[in-house]
């Protein structure tokens, strides 16, 4: 993605077109990263049949162009073998009446317009009132992995181009879409989708999918799938913890966590967003997602494209485990920064929940040489080192260093860090400010409002509307220079909450709304912008916890935060949750204080440390109260993380039980990519009339290599073998010596050579 070459007008009203145009392609749709080396996909059209094929070889996904010229799905699930042939696509029978074949028919993009009564993927309206749209197949093009079909409204000069992209190693396949608008006056876009999915014709389905709230992130909602329409959406601007862009699909009778198929998918987008599952009259489900049709509305202008971002999806044969694999596999070798060898997360140290807002020189240098004495690797200052920041009712907006914190600048301290051997990172919240600030002071109309209304405060501030060309090079500007002028290697980007009267005064009033849209590609453009400016600049999503996670954001930055509640119990689901949609290694997992502020439950040291092990390894804690067997135990447990992370960070994980529907235990595993190793981490809740652990059966060994096992905390049973095979090890499972109450242990298994 390269947005360098955009230059925004200084006011707070839009850049004309073709600028906004240019910048619509350049920053909207999600390039896709790197092209991992691996599996080739297939992709092939049949002149004869007119149907499309594109094959991994896991997955095929196949499409015809109907009577109608509709492009119809005709299959999408596990490898068919090529000899399997599908002849033309015939559009369903009509259910009376009522339901023509124009609503049965599962399409691939559906206009709003004549008989339509299921989801649209595109509604749009025009000046002269006509609402209609039909979409037909014009012509497509095959070009290396790419797959684009150009459809056209059956008598307006509107042009919709559907992408279709594969990955070969995974099979997901990443598509978008793009409205061209060819006729001589603007169109209003008033719903629009990156995709329609389609599932098999089937009736046995259950819907997975993510719900939260604050430091409650991350929870899985089953639900069959039955007849009508259940929409997952977030209204509020932002991605949001309430649901998260991610759905899963199995048939509920027959699978369990490593078997059966799943039909899997994430959206890419960071603002409101909307995906609804729906079955229709024949029992056909329906996948669609995009930016949220609530409130929505894009101006789009004579001659205007408007790329969707990406809805990526795929299918695996080894139930939600499999299914969730893939998607991390997807994310680390495709999507993420630095992809396919994004960089390890190192070790960090941040102080907020030791010292919230009372940061200074004397007091971080202090904690800098105690993190720097357990092998912390990544020194972050959090809030409150800028403007007349003492709690969270004032400063934000005012990008300068303040001067009684930090007399001379963040210089020294940056230096001391440097000198400690650790590279130094720096909390911001760019998109918000404080009524109590200079910048709001100055620039009042810089902020989402309506005129006339309420400006709605939470946590004592306010959403500047980035979508103003003024904003966002102010945004840019003062990170540039923030980068520019100090040594750092990190940003926590924070964002701490929801939008309110979204409104956008200085925009022309058809314009208006295009806020959702341009707000986003704005913040995605900056976040664009600064990477290739200052590519060795890590940055972090981190939104009061879980907010902003998506595939959108996960293409800009290097990890997330998933949740504020850092208490390592609570913490065993928000992580398992969160692992269903995205990869461990970008995770950010802080060990905090005990009793935890969250629940004030005390866990012993190791507890923590084994918990925030299953992810990206932080230490949050008050470092001037730990005692030197603390610091004892937290060296050797870090170092312990680093020999394992590359396996935790970038392995296959498997949820061996989850702390799912009231269980007192929780078992991951991670195995690395290339099998040399597994590492276990396990917890129990309070053990319950004698009863034994579970036995611990694991996944994903080769059963005829040998391997060593070597505890790394905790005890296994005293029969357990020093070395078995990989049959023995998930046949046979292995006892853990685990009893009494929040008691955790971490061990792995290591392949050796037959004579070693
Ligand atoms: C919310 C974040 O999630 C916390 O980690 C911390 O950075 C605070 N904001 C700071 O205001």
């Amino acid at each position: 993605m390269n947005t360098s070459t955009y230059r925004p007008h200084i006011n707070g009203a839009r850049p004309h077109f073709p600028c906004r145009v240019l910048l619509l392609l350049l920053v909207f749709v999600f390039a896709g990263g790197a092209q991992a080396q691996g599996p080739k996909a297939t992709i092939r059209f049949n002149s004869t049949t007119r149907v499309f094929r594109i094959d991994t070889p896991r997955t095929s996904y196949i499409m015809g162009i109907n009577e109608a010229n509709e492009v119809q799905n005709l299959y999408w699930g596990g490898r068919l073998p090529d000899s399997d042939q599908f002849a033309a696509a015939k559009s369903m029978p009509g259910a009376a009446s009522f339901d023509p074949p124009m609503t049965t028919t599962p399409v691939e993009y559906a206009g709003w317009g004549g008989m339509l009564y299921v989801e649209p993927s595109l509604k749009v309206s025009f000046p002269d009132g006509n609402r209609d749209l039909v979409l037909q197949y014009v012509s497509h093009k095959i070009d290396g992995d790419q797959l684009s079909i150009v459809m056209k409204d059956i008598s307006r000069e509107v042009y919709v181009t559907l992408y279709y992209r594969p990955d070969g190693e995974t099979g997901i396949l990443r598509r978008s879409a793009e409205v061209e608008n060819r006729t001589d006056t603007a169109i209003t876009i008033e719903q629009v989708s990156a995709a329609t999915w389609n599932l098999p014709r089937g009736t046995d389905y259950r819907l997975r999918y993510l719900t939260g709230r604050w430091a409650g992130e991350w929870t899985v909602q089953e639900q069959p799938v039955h007849p009508g329409k259940t929409v997952l959406e977030s209204r509020r601007g932002t991605t949001g913890a309430q649901n998260n862009p991610w759905f899963a699909i199995d048939y509920e009778g027959e699978n369990d966590s490593e078997r059966g198929g799943v039909w899997f998918g994430g959206l890419g987008w960071s603002g409101s967003w909307q995906i609804s599952v729906e079955q229709d009259m024949l029992q056909q489900v329906r996948v669609n997602g995009g930016p949220n049709s609530f409130d929505f509305a894009y101006h789009l202008p004579k001659g205007g494209k408007f790329g969707t971002p990406a809805f990526c999806a795929g299918y695996s044969d080894q139930g939600i485990g499999g299914a969730s694999r893939l998607l991390h596999r997807y994310e680390i070798d495709t999507l993420l920064p630095g992809a396919p060898k994004p960089k390890l997360r190192p070790v960090l140290y941040n102080s907020w929940e030791a010292t919230g807002f009372d940061v200074n020189e004397v007091g971080q240098m202090a904690l800098a040489e105690k993190a720097a004495s357990i092998g912390i690797e990544r020194f972050v200052m959090d809030d409150g080192w800028f403007g007349q920041r003492k709690d969270d009712r004032a400063g934000l907006g005012d990008w300068y260093v303040n001067s009684q914190k930090f007399p001379h600048g963040l210089k020294p301290l940056i230096e001391k860090v440097h000198s400690l051997g650790m590279d130094f990172g720096l909390w911001v919240e760019p998109e918000m400010v404080n009524p109590d600030s200079d910048l709001y002071h100055k620039h009042p109309d810089w902020v989402l409002n309506f005129t006339g209304r309420p400006r709605t405060e939470g946590r004592n501030q306010l959403v500047l509307n980035l979508a103003r060309p003024d904003v966002r090079a102010y945004v840019y500007e003062f990170l540039d220079k923030l980068l520019t002028e100090n040594d750092i290697a990190f940003l926590k980007w924070d964002y701490n909450r929801n939008w309110s009267e979204p409104g956008w005064p200085a925009a022309p009033l058809d314009e208006q709304k295009d806020v959702y849209v341009d707000f986003i590609h704005n913040l995605y453009g900056i976040l664009a912008e600064l990477k290739a400016k200052h590519p060795n600049v890590e940055i972090e999503s981190c939104s009061g916890g879980g907010s902003r996670v998506d595939l959108g954001i996960m293409h800009l930055t290097d990890e997330v935060w998933p949740s504020d509640n850092t208490d390592a119990y609570d913490r065993l689901s928000i992580q398992n949750g969160f692992t269903y949609a995205y990869a461990p290694g970008v995770m950010m997992a802080w060990v905090t204080d005990s009793p935890s502020w969250a629940n004030q439950r005390s866990l012993s040291l190791e507890y923590r440390f084994l918990s925030s092990m299953q992810g990206s390894l932080g230490i949050g804690s008050n470092l001037n109260k730990w005692s030197s067997e603390d610091f004892a135990t937290a060296k050797k447990m870090i170092g312990q993380y680093k020999t394992v992370r590359e396996t935790v960070q970038r392995g296959e994980l498997y949820r061996l039980i989850t702390p799912e529907h009231g269980s007192e235990q929780s078992v991951t595993e991670s195995v690395a990519r290339d099998g040399h190793e597994a590492v276990v981490f396990a917890f129990l809740h309070s053990s319950n009339e004698l009863y034994p652990y579970p036995r611990v059966h694991l996944e994903g060994l080769d059963r005829n290599a040998n391997y060593r096992i070597e505890v790394l905390d905790g005890r296994v049973s005293g029969e357990t073998p020093s070395r078995a095979s990989g049959a023995y090890w998930m046949d046979r499972g292995i006892d853990l010596d685990l009893q009494g109450d929040f008691r955790a242990m971490a061990f792995r298994v290591e392949r050796v050579n037959a004579n070693q």
